[in-house]
């Protein structure tokens, strides 16, 4: 594990796992924890909201001691209220509060805020600012590639939040215009690493594996990675780059560690989730577990029948057959 400087906190590592909005909920961070990613990020939630006290936006952010360090992340583009925003989450107890410039979800882009800033760079530097002024915790910032192909403008932003004071930046190598489609172009993340001076360079898009994470490391010059939709499923993920960052070899993932960790995975939803709420979950979360296997189809099913939680649990303890390869 190769230690992080980020301002004046010093991180475990530099594998850090992304903000998932619907995901990285409490269950999926307990799972995260175990194996230790340098930094783990909350799912997003609106400025707006959190400055109102909205209960269910702080129901969002609930963590607890194992998930240190630990990233809260702000939605927003009123620099009015992100300084008051940010001081909320440090004085939640999170130790990095981070603005979220990539979502892009039309309901959200539609008031300027999420991806919608990349429309408006200055104003992604007024709100950082106003969030470092706020806070003594490291800002950090999560941006796409641009808008679309016409608008790629990752590197004036790098340089922009990095004269706001922001520690870090997040380079998603997609614009909003793709979404999640086609692949993430690295070529975006390496040019912002080429412009920074001091601000640190994350670089997000396409590491499903641990391979994936070393090829952006040593292709995009980086300082950090941020795993996104390769920590579903496979929370143990930041253990395997650690593993491949020392030169030894991939640990041995079995059927029956990803069968352990789908039943950890569901324990925990159920001390977090009523047994309602425990089921409906487990109709996502155990497919993440089955990823590329010829069970998953045959899983989804049966699960989405499933009435109780003994129902789930004596699914997932009949799960059999499952080889590594099957898994992802
Ligand atoms: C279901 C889902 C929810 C997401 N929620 C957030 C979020 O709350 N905040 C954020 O900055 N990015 C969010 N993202 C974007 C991811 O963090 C990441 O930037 C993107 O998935 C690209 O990385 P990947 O190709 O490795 O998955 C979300 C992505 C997905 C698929």
């Amino acid at each position: 594990m190769k230690k992080f400087e980020l301002g004046k906190l010093t991180l475990p590592s530099n594998i850090f796992y992304a903000p998932l909005a619907g995901c990285s909920d409490y269950p999926f961070r307990r799972m995260s924890a175990k194996y230790r990613p340098g930094l783990m990020y909350c799912e997003m939630v609106k400025m707006d909201a959190i400055v109102r006290n909205d209960s269910n936006t702080y129901h969002l952010l609930d963590y607890d001691a194992s998930m240190h360090p630990i990233g809260g992340q702000l939605c927003g583009s009123k620099p009015e209220i992100a300084g008051q925003a940010a001081k909320i989450i440090e004085d939640l107890g999170f130790d990095v509060v981070d603005l979220n410039c990539g979502c892009p979800v039309d309901k959200v882009t539609k008031d300027g805020s999420g991806s919608g800033m990349l429309k408006n760079p200055k104003l992604i530097g007024d709100v950082i600012a106003n969030m470092v002024a706020a806070v003594k915790i490291p800002v950090t910032v999560k941006i796409r590639a641009g808008w679309d192909d016409d608008s790629i403008i990752a590197a004036q932003i790098t340089k922009i939040a990095e004269e706001a004071g922001a520690q870090a930046i997040c380079i998603h190598g997609r614009t909003r215009e793709q979404a999640y489609k086609g692949p993430a172009n690295w070529d975006h993340i390496k040019a912002c690493k080429e412009v920074a001076n001091k601000i640190k360079v994350i670089g997000n898009g396409d590491v499903f594996d641990a391979e994936a994470a070393m090829r952006m490391l040593a292709y995009t010059n980086c300082d950090a990675v941020l795993v996104s939709r390769g920590t579903l499923g496979q929370p143990w993920i930041a253990e395997d780059i650690y593993a491949l960052q020392e030169d030894q070899p991939l640990p041995e993932r079995s059927l029956d560690h990803a069968k352990d960790e789908l039943l950890q995975h569901f324990e925990e939803t159920l001390r977090y989730h009523n047994e309602r709420r425990t089921v409906i979950e487990m109709r996502r979360v155990g497919c993440w577990y089955l990823k590329k296997s010829a069970q998953t189809k045959s899983f989804r099913e049966r699960i989405s029948k499933a009435q109780n939680v003994q129902e789930v649990r004596e699914l997932i303890l009949s799960l059999e057959g499952l080889s590594g390869d099957e898994r992802s």
